[in-house]
């Protein structure tokens, strides 16, 4: 869109002729353009444009996406000036408290934008206050099965900018370790069988009815100890096929002679520890990272248990070290381990030190209708980041 305005004509942050809008799909295309200095990494324009098209075709976003653009009312449609735009994507969480356990319909928020020219103006503030007005609204007066009763995105800009509107920040912690060579691999002595999963794989050990029934359970248990809301994002098959097309359309386009990468994660079927992965591609070799987007393991019952099962972490996380080498792979990330993921990263190198993240990727919640709700965010992975 034209920008419609010289410089000093622009509206005021808190005018009541701004507005907040479903985007046409002109305007879809529009935002994302300019969105894409920002944005595109290494592709080029129009490599960008067509990975937005590729992620909006997925099972995960193709009904769930809408591109909201902040404007002038008084504009007509496809020649009004974008001041700022973001996305809401539909998700399915479980809410569990006091022993009861539910589905519920959340929105995650993502691409938060304004371009370089109109930034400092209160443009994205105002688009924030007015989708959190929206949220709210849906939750009272929306279809049952569309209310959004809470919804999460992942800031790059730091803990306070969004906190202001309701959006509280959550744990957001990671181990980040080094690649491996083919030949530092062989040299390590294994200790625990790996076996690398397939989509397939990765489908059938992770995402089974059965799994998503243990995390039901896990919710249910910890609201049980405490008061509040306990969430999960359902760790469904479409998120992991949402991350991989947006790996595999990297790779075709950095590395159209390689073919698509088929090693999704590694596991280990005696001890059922299992993690999904995918590769991302950065503006320069060090920022990428494959990231570990979820790990589903059997929580040990006695000591043994214990040992066996943050051996077979270790030597997964090996396997993942060893994916990231073959890849160009800067770091193996994985975000809020838990304990026994701590033991398995001591077991590897005990100088690696968990980062508590205070800028990037830091993950929000908030509550439709109430901000102030003492939520627990639970299986708070990157397979939730979009
Ligand atoms: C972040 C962004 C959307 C803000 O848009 P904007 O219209 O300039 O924001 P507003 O004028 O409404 O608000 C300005 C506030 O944004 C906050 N802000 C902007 N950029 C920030 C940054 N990089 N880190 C922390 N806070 C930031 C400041 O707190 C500022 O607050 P102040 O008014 O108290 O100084 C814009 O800078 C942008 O598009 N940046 C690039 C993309 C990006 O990082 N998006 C966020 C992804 S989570």
């Amino acid at each position: 869109m034209i920008a419609a305005y010289a410089d000093t004509d622009l509206p005021h942050g808190d005018s009541p002729e701004l507005t907040l809008v479903q985007a046409t799909p002109t305007e879809r295309v529009e935002s994302i353009k300019l969105n894409s200095t920002e944005w595109k990494g290494p592709l080029d324009l129009d490599s960008y444009l067509a990975r937005e098209d590729t992620l909006l075709q997925q099972r995960l976003t193709k009904e769930a996406l809408i591109c909201w653009i902040l404007v002038d009312r008084r504009a007509p449609e496809n020649a009004r000036t974008i001041l700022s735009s973001c996305e809401t994507y539909k998700k399915t969480a479980v809410v569990a408290q006091d022993g009861n356990v539910e589905e519920a319909s959340v929105q995650g928020v993502g691409s938060v934008y304004c371009r370089p020219e109109f930034r400092g103006k209160g443009y994205a503030k105002r688009m924030l206050e007015e989708l959190s007005k929206k949220m709210d609204a849906w939750q009272l007066e929306g279809e049952q099965s569309e209310r959004p009763l809470f919804s999460i995105l992942f800031s790059d800009i730091g803990k306070r900018f969004y906190a202001q509107f309701g959006w509280k920040p959550h744990p957001s912690s990671h181990f980040a370790l080094p690649p491996l060579s083919k030949e530092e691999y062989s040299t390590l002595s294994t200790t625990a069988a790996v076996k690398v999963l397939r989509a397939d794989d990765v489908q059938r050990c992770m995402c089974s009815i059965g799994i998503l029934e243990k995390e039901r359970e896990l919710l249910r248990g910890v609201s049980l100890q405490s008061s509040g809301p306990k969430v999960a994002i359902v760790p469904d098959f479409d998120h992991y096929q949402w991350h991989w097309a947006r790996e595999e359309f990297y790779c075709q386009r950095l590395y159209p002679d390689r073919g698509i990468p088929a090693a999704k994660g590694a596991g280990n079927d005696a001890v059922k520890v299992y993690c999904a992965w995918n590769r991302t591609f950065g503006n320069t070799p060090e920022e990428n990272t494959l990231y570990i987007l979820r790990w589903v393991y059997d929580e040990p019952a006695s000591q043994e248990e214990t040992e066996t099962t943050i051996k077979a972490m270790a030597a997964i996380l090996r396997r993942a070290q060893l994916e990231a080498h073959e890849w160009n792979m800067a770091h193996v990330t994985f975000w809020n381990p838990t304990p026994l993921l701590h033991r398995a990263v001591a077991l590897l190198d005990p100088a690696v030190e968990i980062v508590h993240r205070e800028k990037d990727s830091i993950a929000a919640l908030r509550w439709s209708g109430n901000p102030e709700e003492n939520v627990e965010w639970l299986l708070n992975e990157k397979y939730a980041w979009c």
